[in-house]
């Protein structure tokens, strides 16, 4: 059998957390010849919960699962991880913008950073979904300057997951259907995600679909939609963030098929315009245990004005950090 995965989690004993170990300890996310060990890392105020969540972890004997750590010290937490997932952060509470969050959370990052750069492994990826998770990764990253740049995700995969089930309920067709759903910019408001270049089976998203409908409501259910379920739910997405944890990190690690693509925010490398570094959600292809960002996708003015949006949304963020960027 191939040596354990070490998977660092922070703000484990959250509701994202809960969704997400278990799957992972039953193979979900690196497959079923894969043993992992899970570390769980949370605030002092969340250790019980935590070790109640380990205790569950243990009863479940889940065959892959090969150790089990709870702990509030992020070198105990990070050490040796091949991936490290940061979910904790303070989340956004109804009526909050993500904006509201960057102080509060940016400090977090910055010393996350620095402790994955001190103790992870040499081949650490880390995935960072706490909000606002781009400008969060851009702080983690810049604390951390020896990981090399393709190591860093933050993630927009829910937003995508979120736009191809509409094109899928609107076109009474199966998920599966709907491919090269791309999530531009921000995992915000301003995000644009993709319709032009969307197609259910094979079928530009376009001709199926009235242009109205894509481009108002469509846009404005999948933008907001992280808001609405807040609403609805009194607390942000849980089970549909792990999932989305779980799709990102095997989008990452399996070659993605042919004329396909998946959504990620990754430093920017000066692709389509977007300043290098800025940690910008693309279309990407993975391929050879790392990926390539797609390009020759073609905007109208419509798309490219969203596109210009949501990359200064990322900008003024950046601007408002850039005491934390060192
Ligand atoms: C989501 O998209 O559901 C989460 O990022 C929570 C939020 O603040 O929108």
């Amino acid at each position: 059998m191939k040596p354990p995965i070490k998977v660092a989690i922070t703000g484990a004993g959250g509701q994202i957390g809960y969704s997400l170990v278990f799957r992972i300890a039953a193979g979900e996310m690196f497959g079923t010849d894969t043993p992992v060990e899970l570390r769980l890392i949370d605030l002092e105020r969340q250790v019980p919960i935590i070790d109640g969540v380990k205790m569950e972890l243990d009863d479940c004997a889940f065959p892959l699962l090969k150790k089990v750590v709870t702990t509030t010290d992020l070198a105990e937490g990070f050490a040796d991880a091949n991936w490290v997932i940061l979910v904790g952060s303070v989340p956004r509470k109804d009526g909050m913008e993500r904006k509201d969050l960057l102080e509060i959370n940016g400090k977090i990052f910055v010393g996350q950073g620095q402790a994955i750069e001190k103790n992870a492994a040499p081949d650490v990826r880390i995935l960072v979904v706490g909000n606002p998770c781009n400008t969060n990764c851009l702080i983690a990253k810049a604390s951390a300057p020896k990981i090399p740049a393709n190591r860093w995700f933050a993630m927009t995969a829910l937003d995508e997951n979120r736009a191809k089930t509409q094109l899928a309920q609107k076109t009474s067709t199966d998920v599966d259907a709907v491919k090269n759903m791309i999530i531009w910019g921000n995992h915000s408001a301003t995000q644009f995600p993709d319709y032009f270049h969307a197609t259910i089976n094979g079928k530009a998203a376009t001709e199926l679909i009235e242009n109205d409908w894509l481009e108002n409501s469509f846009v404005e259910t999948v933008q907001k939609r992280g808001a609405a379920v807040i609403k609805a739910r009194g607390a942000s997405s849980a089970g549909s963030a792990a999932n989305a944890i779980i799709d990102s990190v095997r989008r990452i690690i399996t070659p993605t098929p042919e004329g396909e693509s998946f959504s990620m925010a990754v430093p920017s490398d000066g692709s389509y315009g977007v300043p290098e570094g800025l940690i910008f959600s693309f279309p990407l292809k993975s391929k050879d245990e790392s990926y390539e960002i797609v390009q020759g996708v073609e905007h109208d003015e419509l798309a490219q004005t969203k596109i210009a949006a949501t990359l200064q949304e990322l900008q003024e963020e950046q601007a408002a950090v850039q005491g934390m960027l060192g």
